[in-house]
């Protein structure tokens, strides 16, 4: 079966409801970018701890471990999980079914009409998956980390940022979270039903802030390990 036949045989499996719809699943892909992009401004805050030293940080991971009775972590998780999911699923079958509406003769016109940005939204997500995947390895479970310690989270975030290798990792997936922010905070702003001539220019001034903070904060992370900074 081909992919068009493929996409279009699984939006018939979807049905006609809310979901099936792409205004729906473009909804679903905004609401739960939502929660996913205020989980890492959150979590580039609590980072900042590592700046305060490592009884602040490890203070804040141990808060983060034993909050209501150590459920409160994974209420977290879960949420965290279930936004992830429903949002690489919408995100998947938005563009099969592109692909099954657009013939490839089209594909020069999708590109005038389409931004540098929103075009990079599929790599740039990808490379993105697959850093979380490589993060939690490294920093939760410590899999991939070269001396893990758990009850040290802040000597794992320094030793772990002294591997140049890992820390250029980080930088790189940092600028595709950027691309991926920038664009998302733009089209969900507009999903949500927010795009209108009046606050267009403060919905660029917000989604361009917010990504600049976002990403800056981050990336100081593992310029102030291999700069001695933070050690
Ligand atoms: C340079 C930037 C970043 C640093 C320094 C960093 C640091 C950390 C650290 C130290 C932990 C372990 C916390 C602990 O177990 O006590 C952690 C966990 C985590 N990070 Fe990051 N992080 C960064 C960027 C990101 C980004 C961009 C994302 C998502 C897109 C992310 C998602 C997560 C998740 C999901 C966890 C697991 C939380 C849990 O235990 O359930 N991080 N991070």
């Amino acid at each position: 079966m081909s992919v068009a036949e493929q996409s279009i045989a699984g939006a018939e499996a979807r049905g006609h409801g809310f979901l099936a719809s792409s205004v729906g699943r473009k909804v679903v892909m905004a609401a739960t970018g939502v929660v996913l992009f205020g989980f890492v401004t959150v979590h580039m805050l609590g980072n900042l701890t590592s700046y305060m030293g490592a009884e602040a940080m490890n203070h804040y991971a141990e808060f983060l471990h034993t909050m209501v009775h150590g459920m409160g972590i994974w209420v977290f998780r879960a949420v965290l999980l279930t936004a992830a999911g429903l949002h690489i699923w919408a995100a998947v079958t938005l563009t099969l079914d592109n692909m099954a509406a657009r013939p490839t003769g089209y594909r020069a016109q999708q590109n005038v009409a389409s931004t540098w940005s929103s075009r990079t939204m599929r790599w740039s997500g990808f490379i993105l998956a697959a850093f979380i995947v490589y993060h939690l390895l490294h920093l939760t479970t410590g899999t991939v980390h070269p001396n893990f310690n758990h009850a040290n989270p802040y000597a794992n975030f320094v030793n772990g940022f002294k591997v140049p290798a890992a820390a250029g990792f980080y930088i790189v997936a940092q600028l595709c979270l950027g691309l991926h922010m920038w664009h998302g905070v733009w089209s969900c702003t507009q999903s949500l039903g927010l795009a209108h001539p009046r606050y267009d220019s403060l919905r660029r001034t917000f989604a361009t802030g917010l990504t600049v903070l976002v990403v800056g904060v981050n990336i100081s992370y593992p310029i102030a390990v291999l700069t001695g900074f933070i050690h």
